[in-house]
């Protein structure tokens, strides 16, 4: 088991890539606080992970929420002790509109949960995997953070700031063996992707410009990526942006 004797804390765990990486963490012998603002949501995925034989505890918290993220952590240190693992991955998609129709509501929102949460996530966690002697955080940005998409200016500018983000943190903690990578998936299929297209099936043309293979990847596919990073087989990785987007970006 790749991660036996770890602890994991996964936010957005109540759904998709995190709810799937919560369940791959648990299945590799990591105890896993998973978070979500959803509490009924991942109420169900620490449930699974317990009847599937794992050990996890449901930690309701917005993560944009200075007092949340610190009680996730503090609960978590309680319950299981410092984390070894901290996988930021709660994240919206929010509304998509052009600059000048973008609320300030709207954009000040996206930034709120998906790039003040990853920062205050780091914020509240470090101080525990110093005194540890070390740790991985994995942020989850996107492609987005480095290719425009129409009517995503707070998404685009929320992942480029996690990608920021975290090379700062690399920067800054390499010295205590702690990693801070960043992933960066292409289009997923998740509640989020769901969302997106609006409950309609993707359309074919649509995927073969999205992708190389033609088909968007399932959520497990990104967990397998942030298993890596979690991982000690990561040990010479830190500050990176990895993409794992089926080719979307190479052309
Ligand atoms: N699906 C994609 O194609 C795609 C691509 C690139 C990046 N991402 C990013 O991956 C991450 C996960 O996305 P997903 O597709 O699994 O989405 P999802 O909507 O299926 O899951 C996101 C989870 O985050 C939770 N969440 C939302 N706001 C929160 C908050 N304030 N505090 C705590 N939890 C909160 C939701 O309740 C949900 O359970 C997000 O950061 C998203 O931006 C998604």
């Amino acid at each position: 088991m790749r991660l036996a004797n770890k602890i994991a804390v996964v936010t957005g765990a109540g759904s998709g890539m995190g709810k799937a990486a919560a369940m791959l963490f648990a299945r590799e012998g990591a105890r896993v606080a998973a978070a979500d603002i959803n509490e009924a949501q991942v109420k169900e995925t620490a449930a699974e992970i317990g009847a599937a034989g794992g050990h996890a505890i449901a930690i309701r918290a917005d993560v944009s929420k200075s007092e949340d993220a610190r009680r996730m952590i503090d609960e978590t240190v309680a319950k299981f002790g410092p984390p070894n693992i901290v996988y930021n991955n709660a994240g919206i998609e929010g509304d998509s509109n052009y600059v000048a129709n973008m609320t300030e509501e709207q954009f000040d929102r996206v930034i709120a949960i998906n790039l003040r949460g990853v920062f205050l996530g780091m914020k509240y966690a470090l101080p525990h995997m110093v005194k540890a002697g070390g740790g991985s955080i994995i942020n989850q940005a996107s492609i987005a953070g480095m290719v425009a998409i129409k009517g995503g200016a707070a998404y685009s500018a929320s992942k480029a700031g996690v990608i920021a983000l975290t090379r700062v943190a690399a920067l800054e903690y390499g010295r205590y063996n702690i990693r801070v990578n960043a992933i960066c998936p292409g289009a997923i299929e998740t509640p989020m992707a769901q969302r997106i297209r609006k409950g309609e099936p993707p359309k074919q043309h649509a995927l073969n410009r999205i992708s190389v293979f033609g088909r968007m990847a399932e959520a497990d596919e990104i967990a397998k990526v942030a298993l890596f990073l979690a991982s000690d087989d990561a040990s010479f990785a830190t500050g990176a942006p990895f993409v794992i987007d089926g080719g979307w970006t190479i052309s």
